[in-house]
């Protein structure tokens, strides 16, 4: 008998299988899964080659809106050579046809044979690459998230810190390096750490690192501020066991608490201040929120040296970082993350590093936002007087901006903080 066509059924899924497998162990390189496949052959469009003894080929393929893609064809190489590849393409063709279809791709491995594409009438478009990553969030987590306030976040946050080497390179290594390979920190009898620290003087980047590492690591980043968890119907307390629970079923996360001294301030005698019952609800949820791998609890706080003993106590938190205000490197780095590209090259950085220093990034950010407005502002309105490249952002703008912003960090808080730095930070 010679080889007939006709769709695919249910009864050739074992068929399909088999051939999928003879084509793997010949060398066969599957763009799409074995799963995504059979699910298209029961629910999209699927042709089937056969002869008097068995299956001997198959095309499947998936209608997108206007395109179909075509998600396998194996033809058994005992019938290579024949054609048999170009008929099925052609069926499937006629079938998807019936969707609407007005264009019909394909992706092959980049040394798949191509012949009998090109035959069928496909080019092989040489300037096309293929990218794809996992999507590390479920749906159903991503329901949760919703519900806890929690989100991705987008993938590029540790590339925008500006400057902060020190601070970078200790948060890579301490904590990037060993969760986003836990296998290799194992082998080397490393514990990732579970609850970490980060204290330093207000705008200094305590969020902002804490995002990032959640955004370096791809885990979704959940934060919240103890003060909002008061309408909770149990109270703070109730609000954070809540949270808690909640958070236990995502594979992967990163909980950040913020303005964490709120909650864990020193508890003082008798008669017990509100929060104690807080702080000591927090001080259980840390031990069973430990025990699970692949999470991160963060908390920041601006004033460590108020933080109850007992929660800073070894075995609750691996690391206690400080994050202080940028040297002169990372003021250049800074200034130059907000200054316009087209006007970087024409104002005098060194003098805007040397006239910050004591500036925290939110400081600077705050100066070069106001430079800028200034500038827009003289060119829009004051164009009469303003010479002819007055359409950007100039040195005078950023020194008058930097004469007009006041330094956040007292040199008393940065003493309190070098103080804070020996007493109790934990690298
Ligand atoms: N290294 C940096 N490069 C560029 N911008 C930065 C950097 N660090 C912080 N910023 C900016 O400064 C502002 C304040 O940062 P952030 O909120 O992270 O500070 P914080 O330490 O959490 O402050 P607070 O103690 O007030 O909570 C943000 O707008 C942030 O984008
Ligand atoms: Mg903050």
């Amino acid at each position: 008998m010679s080889t007939r066509f006709r769709n695919f059924q249910p009864v050739d899924t074992d068929a399909v299988l088999a051939l999928w497998d003879k084509s793997r162990s010949t060398g066969f390189e599957p763009v799409y899964s074995l799963a995504e496949v059979l699910a298209s052959c029961n629910e999209d469009h699927a042709i089937v080659a056969y002869d008097s003894t068995s299956i001997i080929g198959v095309a499947v393929g998936r209608v997108a809106h206007e395109q179909g893609w075509v998600v396998l064809l194996v033809v058994d190489e005992n019938y290579r050579g024949l054609g048999i590849g170009g008929r099925l393409l052609g069926e499937l063709e006629v079938d998807m046809a019936k969707s609407g279809i007005t264009k019909l791709s394909m992706l092959v491995a980049d040394d798949g044979k191509s012949g009998v594409l090109e035959k069928a009438g496909f080019i092989d478009l040489k300037h096309l690459k293929y990218f794809e990553r996992e999507v590390s969030v479920s749906e159903r987590e991503r329901e949760l998230l919703r519900d806890l306030g929690g989100r991705v976040l987008e993938r590029d946050l540790w590339d925008k810190i500006a400057g902060m080497k020190n601070e970078k390179e200790l948060l890579e290594r301490r904590l990037v390096l060993p969760l986003s390979d836990s296998k290799l920190a194992e082998a080397f009898g490393v514990e990732p750490p579970k609850a970490i620290v980060l204290f330093g003087p207000p705008g200094t980047g305590k969020t902002t690192f804490a995002k990032a590492v959640a955004s370096r690591l791809d885990w979704p980043f959940i934060e919240f501020f103890p003060s909002r968890l008061g309408g909770d119907k149990n109270g703070v307390a109730g609000g954070l066991r809540d949270v808690f629970t909640s958070v236990d079923e995502l594979e992967n996360v990163v909980v950040f608490i913020d303005e964490v001294e709120e909650i864990a301030s020193k508890r003082k005698g008798d008669p017990p201040s509100p929060t104690q019952g807080v702080t000591n609800e927090l001080l259980k949820l840390i031990p069973s929120f430990r025990e699970k791998p692949g999470r991160l609890l963060v908390v920041a706080t601006n004033y460590i040296r108020a933080l109850d003993d007992a929660f800073l106590r070894h075995g609750r938190f691996d690391y206690v970082i400080p994050i202080g205000l940028p040297d002169a490197e990372a003021r250049e780095s800074i200034w130059t993350r907000y200054i316009p590209a087209s006007a970087v090259g024409t104002i005098d950085l060194s003098e805007l590093v040397k006239r910050t220093a004591g500036f925290s990034p939110a400081d600077i950010e705050y100066a070069a936002r106001k430079a800028s407005q200034r500038a827009l502002e003289q060119s829009v309105y004051e164009s009469k007087v303003a010479t002819k490249d007055s359409s950007t952002t100039k040195t005078e703008h950023y020194l008058w901006a930097i004469g007009d912003t006041r330094q956040t960090v007292s040199d008393e808080a940065i003493e309190e903080f070098e103080q804070d730095i020996e007493r109790l930070g934990r690298l």
